[in-house]
């Protein structure tokens, strides 16, 4: 069984402290650091781009995990690549080409990873899941952090978990949206081995990340 991570949402972090926040992210134990990127046309929310993960980078040694909810996603897989991320995850429907999508994330040699929707079927990503290396799957609509988690969702998870074994596939399979102690384990029980969280992170406890990482990972 792969390790369980955390990688929390900056979503849900203090924005004008940034810097200063993923340096606590790391020193509490994160595995990496989820950045959620929305364009206010693919989902009905605006937030960073580039720039702003460029500035970050530089802060930090963490994996970046990008998740772009962006349309069309194409043209700015490079900038997203130039900027840092390490791995770079599309929807399917932000794409007219999943596959050259796919490619050119691989050719910038940063890790590619595939988000769908609560709605979305895995028979959208089943042909190209032997080129992915992490497939997120939203337990809540995205487009903003502190929604209910959507417990249909850990179905898709153990369909999801049964073709990887059977395909010997050996993708990472990432959970985001209304992680909180209680799903956790449920999420990571249907076959998830790295979850994402913004509010359960940031706000429990009085806003102890260190113990909030170790409750997530703990089973
Ligand atoms: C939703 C984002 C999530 C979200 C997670 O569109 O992709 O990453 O911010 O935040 P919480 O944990 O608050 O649901
Ligand atoms: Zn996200």
């Amino acid at each position: 069984m792969k390790k369980i991570q955390i990688s929390p949402s900056i979503l849900s972090a203090d924005f004008s402290q940034l810097g200063n926040e993923i340096k606590r992210l790391e020193e509490a134990g994160a595995d990496m650091i989820h950045v959620d990127v929305m364009d206010g046309h693919f989902v009905p929310n605006l937030t960073i781009g580039p720039p702003v993960i460029k500035a970050l980078k530089k802060q930090s040694s963490m994996i970046f995990d990008v998740h772009l909810m962006i349309s069309p996603v194409h043209k700015y897989i490079e900038a997203f690549s130039d900027a840092g991320a390490d791995i770079i995850t599309i929807h399917p429907e932000a794409t007219d080409d999943l596959s050259s999508s796919i490619q050119k994330i691989k050719k910038l040699g940063k890790k590619v990873g595939v988000s769908l929707n609560p709605e979305t079927k895995i028979q959208v990503i089943l042909d190209h899941l032997d080129k992915i290396d992490l497939v997120l799957i939203m337990s809540v609509n995205p487009g903003f952090g502190g929604q209910k988690f959507m417990p249909e969702v850990l179905n898709k998870i153990k369909d999801l978990k049964k073709i990887q074994k059977s395909k010997g596939f050996d993708f990472d399979i990432e959970i985001d949206g209304g992680i909180n102690f209680e799903n956790s384990k449920e999420a990571i029980e249907a076959g998830a081995n790295i979850l994402v969280s913004g509010t359960t992170i940031f706000k429990s406890n009085n806003g102890d990340i260190k113990k909030n990482i170790e409750l997530l990972k703990s089973k």
